[in-house]
């Protein structure tokens, strides 16, 4: 057996598992060859899985052909952003909120009312084997988790002196990184989304930080339009794959 083979192909989501309540796993690889998905078959078969993400890098011709070609079902278009200080300047509007400030242990209700419902572009909501009230409450326990610690920082903006939108700031050796982002409906197009994105700059600079990353979704052009206009750039794109061994009753094959 050779090196690669001993490799882990897959390996069981523990995270998602518990949370969907289905036996979810992760491809270890960004390339598909017919080996790597005859192995991924026996490995799901063996651990039961019921749902395999598959993150796939855009270069190679032959992973699109065996990805369509083993049911991989295409989810999301995973575009990372990034803004240097040095060489971007960023452009920013004035923002319409009334503060920007640190999130209050009394402002979580309100944030994850906004979550719950604004994150539709995301590869589970639009695969729809994942049941919608879960997208919700994954959104609303991601803000909940991050505002106790799993982000280094959460920035609220109010509007009308109630929170209308958040940002989250997660601090890695080498660089920072934006996690979730959302803007009430009632407060959009205000320039809120653009004074949370300055914030979240200012906070990493404090911080050392001056290369910033975010992850967004190909079909969400109000997120890239507005990370573009403060100075982002587009760093890499990706394929999110969902392959389903077997999908929740009565929900499509
Ligand atoms: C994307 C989002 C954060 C924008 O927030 P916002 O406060 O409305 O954005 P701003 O008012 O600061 O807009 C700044 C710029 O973003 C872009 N933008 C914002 N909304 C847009 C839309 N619906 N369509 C196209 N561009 C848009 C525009 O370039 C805009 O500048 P302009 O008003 O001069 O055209 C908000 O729509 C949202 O919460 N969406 C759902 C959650 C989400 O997608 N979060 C980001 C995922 S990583």
């Amino acid at each position: 057996m050779s090196e690669s083979e001993r490799m882990p192909i897959c390996q069981l989501l523990i995270w998602d598992t518990n949370f969907f309540g289905m036996r979810i796993a992760r491809l270890l690889s960004s390339t598909l060859s017919s080996d790597i998905a005859d192995r991924a078959e026996s490995w799901c078969a063996e651990n039961r899985i019921d749902c395999l993400y598959f993150l796939a890098g855009t270069q190679d011709p032959e992973t699109i052909l065996l990805a369509e070609r083993y049911k991989y079902s295409l989810a999301d278009i995973r575009m990372t952003l990034s803004w240097r200080n040095k060489s971007q300047a960023a452009v920013f509007r004035n923002d319409a909120s009334d503060e920007i400030r640190p999130a209050r242990a009394d402002d979580l209700g309100m944030l994850k009312e906004i979550a719950g419902d604004i994150y539709t572009d995301s590869r589970f909501y639009f695969d729809r084997h994942f049941p919608r009230e879960l997208c919700a409450r994954l959104y609303e326990t991601w803000i909940e988790e991050s505002c106790k610690g799993y982000a280094q920082a959460v920035l609220v903006a109010q509007y009308h002196r109630q929170p209308a939108g958040y940002i989250t700031c997660h601090v890695h050796p080498e660089h920072g990184q934006i996690g979730l982002l959302g803007i009430s409906p009632n407060a959009r197009k205000l320039g809120i989304g653009a004074g949370l994105i300055r914030a979240a700059v200012d906070w990493f600079e404090a911080h050392d930080l001056s290369y910033v990353t975010v992850v967004t979704q190909g079909r969400n052009i109000a997120a890239q339009r507005l990370y573009q206009q403060c100075g982002f750039l587009t760093e890499k794109c990706e394929l999110w794959y969902h392959r389903w061994f077997n999908p929740p009753a009565g929900t499509p094959e």
